[in-house]
């Protein structure tokens, strides 16, 4: 294959934008020959591709090698199994699916070594998060203490929320804050940490917003190597805020307002503490700022991994498997706070699952849906 032939499933925002810069030759080495909606008047602009109204069409028509997955949620695992099924690559979007036990099916699909699948985390690729990645995985910090994720800068207005029918209800989204916009953070989060031991979970509902899943999250983690963690996230505060703070023996980076600090202790601090005689010393630390630029964190670089991968046998950034990493840390701050109690991971998958089966079954919320006509949606990932 010289060239991989890229299907889209789901032409709304995301469907549109990745089409856009696929139409555009923003990634070498594939075309985009097919695209597949429910709704056809969503498919009217693509008048010169193959389009199908139903996805298991696209993946059976032989136009396609590979899937761009940017359908709602609960859809990701069906459309992704049925492609994996079929011997068609998947590039799918975050979250890979709506909770654990769907993840699991997804993955478990994902059994043909030569299939690429892989998962949109395009945060992966940011310069920022490059560094600070580098840093911990060059052990700069010594042993990870404490992480303090504050990400109060997700702010949705109602216009927003009733901009689609199947935004923050349990059966269409399966979620709010943590499932939709935390993805990335939360990925993130246990890429460079580690996956955490146990979390309790404080989840507001509808606290900002006229919605039935949460809006409002403060969660508490502990990792196995006694490390703490503190995530806090919203989409009803603004301005908001957005700081990280990762500290260990060694130091201590923060990340806030697109400056990296590194304030560095000159010997470990729990060695200092275990052999200084004097009681109010603490070790000398030296200030250094992390150079970084604006590259990466964007869309087509993933993409373009995936077609590399493809073609090429590149590494890929965020293999798909590493995708249930973010649902279980959401459904499990979720579950915690649903149940009232420290959720130990490994999460039990069906527990949660029959929770959120639950949840679904008794929801009376009904949903108005206004469309929004006009508005630039990229400003939802451009902050
Ligand atoms: N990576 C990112 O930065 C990023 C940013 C925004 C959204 N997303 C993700 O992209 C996905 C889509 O979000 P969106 O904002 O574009 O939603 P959207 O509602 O704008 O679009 C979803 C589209 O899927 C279509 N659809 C529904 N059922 C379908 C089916 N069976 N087959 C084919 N199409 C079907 C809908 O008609 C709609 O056009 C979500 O998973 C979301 O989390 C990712």
């Amino acid at each position: 294959m010289k060239q991989v032939r890229i299907g889209i499933a789901g032409m709304g925002n995301m469907g549109k934008f990745h089409a856009d810069y696929l139409l555009n030759g923003k990634v070498e080495r594939c075309a985009l020959t097919a695209v597949s909606d429910a709704i056809p008047a969503n498919l009217e602009r693509y008048k010169n591709l193959k389009t199908f109204d139903d996805s298991g069409k696209m993946v059976r028509s032989g136009e396609i090698d590979a899937i761009l997955i940017a359908t709602p949620h609960f859809l990701h695992t069906t459309i992704g199994i049925e492609a994996l099924k079929n011997n068609i690559h998947v590039l799918v979007e975050k979250p890979i699916s709506v909770h654990k036990a769907d993840c699991e099916r997804l993955i478990a699909a994902h059994n043909n070594p030569k299939l690429v699948f892989s998962a949109m985390f395009q945060s992966r690729t940011e310069s920022k998060y490059r560094r600070i990645k580098k840093l911990i995985d060059d052990g700069e910090l010594g042993k990870l203490t404490r992480v303090n994720w504050i990400v109060t800068d997700w702010y949705r207005t109602e216009a927003y929320y009733a901009s689609g029918g199947w935004r923050a209800t349990w059966k269409g989204e399966g979620g709010g804050v943590l499932l939709n916009q935390c993805p990335h953070n939360l990925d993130l989060l246990q890429w460079f940490c580690g996956r955490p031991a146990r979390v309790r979970g404080f989840c507001q509902l509808g606290r900002y917003h006229d919605i039935e899943v949460e809006d409002n999250v403060t969660a508490y983690m502990e990792f196995p190597n006694g490390a703490t963690g503190v995530f806090v996230t919203s989409t009803g505060e603004s301005p908001g805020t957005n700081r990280l703070e990762i500290a260990g023996e060694r130091g201590k980076l923060v990340l806030e307002q697109s400056k990296l600090t590194f304030i560095r202790n000159e010997v470990s601090m729990l060695e200092f503490s275990k052999t200084s005689s004097a009681g109010f010393a603490r070790p000398d630390t030296w200030n250094v700022e992390i150079p970084f630029d604006g590259s990466g964190g964007q869309h087509p670089d993933i993409t373009r991994n995936f077609v590399n991968a493809i073609l090429d046998g590149e590494p890929l950034i965020a293999p798909a498997s590493e995708g249930v990493w973010s649902v279980e840390l959401a459904n499990a701050a979720l579950y915690s706070s649903l149940i009232n109690e420290v959720v130990d991971l490994p999460l039990d998958a069906a527990a949660y699952e029959k929770k959120l089966n639950q949840l679904i079954a008794e929801s009376k919320f009904e949903k108005k849906v206004v469309q929004t006509a006009g508005e630039d949606f990229t400003k939802s990932f451009s902050r």
